[in-house]
């Protein structure tokens, strides 16, 4: 028995010392130490000794169990400090290399422009609203007083959604003014940006998208000098106060009287050159007072009420206020271009 307990110990220590795995010390483990163990099976030999062996045989037999479990719980030390030291290995982190460079976007300047004017107008006690990109032809051309037969409805200038005419993407934000009206009734004041669709080629200066600034004013003695005041205030405020600024006599079926404003060009100061192409000017936006019979599609009283609207090319505004040449570059979203602003 001393030679079997002998046996067992020099087999176990060797064993447990070379194990690298914990559910294989876990074997080793259950192996000699286990109910069905082979300590365990020598142990109940222990009955047939001799009184006189048995002591020493008992004795011995615990030193070898507490021999062996000191081993199992210094290999499984072992273990644990192998597996702290691969995974410290593994997650290493190197500071000596160059960190990644966080890019900061920028705002378009498209939308630093409208972000601007919305600002402006904001400050003179405008309301700012959003509305719908698909629209029916009824706010987009018949409540605006535009005759059945006016050129803008056309298959060839309008994209149309339905073959009835009745659903189109909206030509312009000015279905915005009825929309306003026939939501928050008058007195009202609001400013409404968003795209608007047209079937033109591309060029330096079109776009068969592009965005407009829609503008409102309905109220009890409103006239034209309010509507000449705020636009050259405004303008003055984007351009700089010495913006000269002119209204010209133009007609849209939604106004009466209605008019264009032009700003005196701010690359040749009025002299003349490329950019206003040759005329010292350059036309800006379109406006007049709010027509009767508009007011009335909304339900309001022209006798009592009075309005003027405005609506502008946003990319038109943008060019002039960075002073950029192509409105392509609005839109391509080339990183080179961007970066500048
Ligand atoms: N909707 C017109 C256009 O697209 C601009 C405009 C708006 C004119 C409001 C007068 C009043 O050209």
């Amino acid at each position: 028995m001393k030679q079997q307990l002998e046996t067992i110990r020099r087999g176990a220590l060797e064993a447990i010392s070379a194990v690298q795995g914990r559910t294989d010390l876990e074997a080793l483990r259950v192996k000699y130490l286990g109910k069905k163990g082979e300590l365990t099976a020598v142990l109940k030999q222990m009955g047939g000794l001799s009184p006189e062996e048995r002591p020493a045989m008992g004795q011995m037999a615990n030193d070898v169990r507490a021999a062996l479990e000191e081993a199992i719980q210094r290999q499984s030390a072992v273990l644990s400090q192998k597996a702290m030291e691969a995974k410290l290995k593994l997650e290493t982190v190197d500071v000596t290399i160059p960190g990644k460079r966080e890019e900061r976007g920028r705002k378009h300047p498209m939308y630093a422009a409208l972000d601007e004017m919305k600002e402006i107008f904001l400050n003179m006690g405008f309301e700012v609203m959003d509305g719908p990109e698909v629209e029916q032809a009824e706010y987009n051309f018949t409540k605006l007083n535009a005759p059945e037969n006016h050129p803008s409805r056309d298959w060839t200038d309008t994209f149309y959604l339905k073959e009835d005419s009745s659903v189109l993407l909206r030509s312009q934000t000015s279905p915005m003014q009825i929309r306003a009206i026939e939501t928050y009734g008058v007195p009202i004041r609001m400013v409404s940006a968003g795209r608007v669709y047209r079937k033109d080629e591309v060029d330096a200066t079109h776009s068969p998208m592009f965005h407009q600034i829609e503008g409102l004013v309905v109220d009890k003695g409103v006239t034209m000098a309010d509507l000449k005041g705020t636009l050259n205030a405004v303008i003055r405020e984007i351009y700089g106060p010495d913006t000269q600024t002119r209204f010209r006599p133009h007609h849209f079926p939604f106004t009466e009287p209605s008019c264009e404003m032009d700003i005196q060009c701010y690359k040749c100061g009025g002299k003349g050159c490329p950019t206003c192409k040759g005329e010292g000017w350059i036309e800006l936006l379109g406006a007049g007072m709010v027509h009767p019979k508009v007011l009335k599609n909304c339900g309001v009283d022209p006798e009592e009420y009075s309005g003027y609207a405005f609506g502008l090319g946003l990319e038109r505004l943008a060019l002039g206020q960075y002073k950029i040449s192509d409105m392509r570059l609005i839109f391509e979203n080339d990183m080179r271009f961007l970066e500048q602003f």
